[in-house]
């Protein structure tokens, strides 16, 4: 059967010959409009006076949009409404987007753009969480509060606390494929939109609503993108609504690429966060009660905000069983770019809160941080079972079971009141410490840092478990359209879309399961509004599993309808009609799938189906932060070590070892480069990713000469993925589960591990801040050291 396997990704050799083909690739008409956007130079303030006369008689410039030449405000909120597509007048970031240049060529309208005349009235920006509380600037009125048990109270009793704060930097999605569209105008006001987005039914949504368009006059493709990772799920509509308004009024083809300088310049990034934190525990380390306030940054508009921050509070539990547990967030507005979605959508955030508080704990009460996780993890519930079959029939068994033991065990509920039904870190971990070999190498660490007064080492364990699910309910749905052709031949078309996680390649094998067939007989097609509407993003890691089951379902229908059809000229039952081997097994013989195809149009069979899922079980009110947001969850855990150089703050990763569940694996390949991809990211974001704006508000880390994400030599120099050998308890798409974000908060040991060195440079508790860059790895050894 095609899954389970590790099949390389669909279009590897296209994406390493140069030839698998993105937004920019597509060829155009000679007449294609290329657009770009003047942006403001300051941060707040209103336009006083504008003069884009240089701008219009610039070479090549076809023609110029300020906001009121546009046919409406061409909003591009994916929330409030709150982001017209130009500047009404008021400047809420620098970077803002202010007027629209269409011109002859890509170089044409960016220089052009550069010939404004703009002046501003500036008020003072609100650029920090200070400036954000002092002026009351938010989304929501006051801090949103979560509450299990009463943490005020269990804090005054309990035998010791400590308090805390933990300042995390933001994020650049840095996807190799900067943001692009390109909107091809056809008979009677029709547009037909390629985007690199996440969300191709927002874009048609967006499209249709700034142009007074009926969503069936806007279609929009989405063969793939070079990375997405979040940025792609609203922060592509400001380019396809500007290509849809050229290409309207002009009637020409209008393309829109950002520079990378104005990708970064324009588009919103990873929430950052400060959290502040107060624990109570016992002496040996049990917690009993933690009190987190998170404060946001959002930037100027609500975009995906709210969601975010409620990921965050979501996720300050973790792994951990902590029987009283306050969470109060802020969400902040300040004048930056609008923070976005960022693989993880807040949780990567709200666990690294809880995960200081560990550490914090552990150092305060010199246990070893792992065992003092360990106390504190809820209660494994499910058996650590061997790998069971991806059979059907196998479900029963495994559920008969899983309710055995679900009736003995004491029941323990996270603080929105989600029971955790499937935990399994402790045999996870138990099995990480033996692999890595934790004990051993925490002697070597310790010995070494004993005799070596520069170069330090440090360990570190952190575990994950990432509830899988939208958290708005409604998004969790999905549609697909399969087509089987006369010839046997299978097109595959669902709502996700393919970023190189390796979605299509995971649905393709499912169709290839359910006809029996070898995978080259199914066609990935490009996502397309038009075939499958009414779409959620490909994003909160449900990709393969809302689109798998859609899938699924749309190929069982043609299969019942082909073993019906089958059965009956060779009477026999429906039921006995197996597809197996590229063959159809029906009346004691068997055909090729192609021949049954055939057989099964002659007979008026339709060979086309759609199919739909949506997820059950789900159920949440985000006001009363109480419900069941997740269908499931997903576990990782991973051991980092490092070394230090105190003398001037560099490091490097030595090794980490991961241990992560994705369930009964719908493709390993796939899945292992998920995990070292996500690893890689989410230590990128605790080390060396570091945004910096200036007192102005001015982004002064917009390129890669000033931004840096990890480099392959970055890479753990001995890095050592492993499958977690199980399957999921919950039905899902062959008993998988969701893999696309949880590894990347596998990083967070990366940045523990180099608190871990730090730490022995004194006694105190190191106060290392996100990112840990070598400068602040610097400043961090010589607080301990010299106490500077
Ligand atoms: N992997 C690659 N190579 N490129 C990406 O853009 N995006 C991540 C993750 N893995 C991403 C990726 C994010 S943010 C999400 S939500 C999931 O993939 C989305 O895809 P899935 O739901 O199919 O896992
Ligand atoms: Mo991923 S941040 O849910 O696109």
């Amino acid at each position: 059967m095609s899954v389970a396997k590790p099949l390389p990704h669909d279009a590897a050799p296209l994406h390493v010959s140069g030839k698998a083909r993105y937004i920019d690739d597509i060829p155009v008409p000679a007449d294609c409009l290329h657009l770009a956007f003047g942006l403001s130079t300051i941060a707040a303030g209103k336009i006083t006076a504008i003069d884009l006369s240089a701008v219009r008689a610039a070479p090549g410039v076809v023609k110029v949009w300020e906001a009121k030449d546009l046919p409406s405000d061409c909003d591009c909120s994916a929330s409030l409404h709150d982001e017209p597509l130009l500047s009404d007048g008021s400047i809420h970031y620098l970077g803002q987007q202010v007027f629209l240049v269409a011109a002859t060529s890509h170089l044409a309208a960016r220089k052009a753009a550069r010939l404004a005349k703009i002046t501003y009235a500036q008020h003072d920006p609100i650029l920090t969480i200070e400036q954000a509380l002092a002026a009351d600037s938010r989304f929501e009125e006051g801090p949103r509060i979560w509450e299990k048990g009463n943490a005020a109270e269990a804090l005054k009793t309990a035998p010791l606390t400590l308090e805390g704060s933990l300042e995390m930097g933001g994020q650049e999605h840095f996807y190799l494929e900067g943001q692009a569209a390109l909107v091809m105008p056809q008979e009677n006001g029709d547009l037909v939109v390629a985007s690199s987005t996440q969300h191709p039914t927002e874009i048609q949504h967006k499209v249709a609503h700034a142009l007074h368009l009926p969503m069936h006059a806007v279609r929009v493709e989405t063969r793939r993108m070079g990375g997405g990772f979040g940025g792609k799920e609203s922060q592509g509509n400001a380019l396809a609504i500007a290509c849809a308004v050229a290409a309207s009024e002009t009637g020409r083809p209008a393309k829109m690429r950002y520079d990378r300088d104005d990708d970064m310049m324009i588009t919103g990034k990873r929430h950052d966060f400060r959290i502040d934190y107060t624990v109570g525990f016992d002496k040996d380390g049990r917690l009993q009660a933690v009190d987190f306030r998170q404060y946001t940054r959002c930037g100027w508009a609500q975009d995906l905000s709210l969601a975010v921050a409620d990921r965050a509070m979501l996720h300050a539990d973790n792994a951990y069983d902590i029987p009283a547990l306050r969470v109060e967030s802020h969400r902040l507005k300040t004048n930056m770019q609008s923070a976005t979605a960022y693989r993880g959508f807040g949780g990567p955030q709200g666990l690294f809160g809880i995960e200081r508080v560990m550490d914090h704990v552990a150092h305060h009460l010199k246990i070893d941080p792992l065992e003092l996780r360990r106390r504190n993890y809820y209660a494994d519930l499910v058996p650590a079972g061997a790998r069971l079959a991806h059979d059907d029939a196998e479900d029963q068994a495994s559920r008969g079971a899983m309710a055995e033991i679900e009736g003995g065990a004491a029941p323990q509920e996270t603080h929105y009141g989600q029971p955790v039904e499937d935990f399994i870190l402790g045999a996870m971990t138990a099995k990480l410490e033996e692999t890595s070999g934790y004990a051993a190498r925490r002697k070597a660490v310790d010995a070494w840092n004993e005799s070596n007064p520069a170069l330090k080492k440090g360990l570190a364990i952190s575990p994950v478990k990432f509830g899988i699910s939208f958290t708005l309910t409604h998004l969790n749905q999905a549609g697909a359209l399969v087509h089987v052709y006369q010839d046997g031949s299978i097109q595959l078309n669902h709502g996700g879309t393919e970023m190189g996680q390796g979605l299509f390649q995971k649905v393709a094998q499912v169709a290839a399961a359910r006809f029996g067939v070898p995978l080259e007989m199914v066609k990935i097609t490009a996502t397309d509004t038009g075939k499958v509407p009414n779409t959620s993003a490909t994003a909160a890691s449900s990709g393969s599993d809302l689109n798998g089951m859609a899938v699924k379902a749309a190929c069982d229908t043609i299969r019942d309808r082909m073993a019906a059809h089958l059965a009956e000229l060779h009477q026999d039952l429906p039921e006995n009609v197996r597809f197996e081997g590229g063959r159809v097994h029906v009346g004691g013989t068997d055909i090729p799938f192609e021949e049954a195809a055939v057989l099964c149009y002659r007979g008026r069979v339709s060979l086309s189906s759609t199919g739909y899922y949506k997820t059950p079980k789900v159920d949440w009110d985000r006001i009363r932060g109480k419900g069941r947001p997740f269908f499931y969850f997903a576990y990782g855990a991973s051991v980092t070590e490092v070394v230090v150089d105190t003398l001037t703050g560099e490091y490097r990763i030595l090794r980490t070892d991961i241990l992560h569940d994705c369930g009964a694996s719908l493709n390993p390949a796939l899945d292992i480069g998920q995990i070292e991809g996500g690893y890689v990211q989410g230590a990128g974001w605790l080390t060396t990713e570091e945004l910096v704006w200036d007192d102005k508000g001015a982004l002064r880390t917009h390129a890669p000469s000033t931004y840096k994400i990890p480099a392959c030599s970055d890479r753990p120099e001995v890095f050592n993925v492993d499958l977690w050998d199980g399957r999921n308890v919950e039905e899902t798409i062959y008993r998988s589960k969701a893999v696309g974000e949880p590894p990347f908060m596998l990083g967070i040991s990366a940045f523990l591990a180099l608190s871990d060195a730090v730490a022995s440079c004194g006694d105190d508790y190191p106060d290392l801040v996100a990112p840990a860059t070598p400068e602040n790895v610097l400043a961090a050894v010589r607080r301990l050291r010299h106490g500077v």
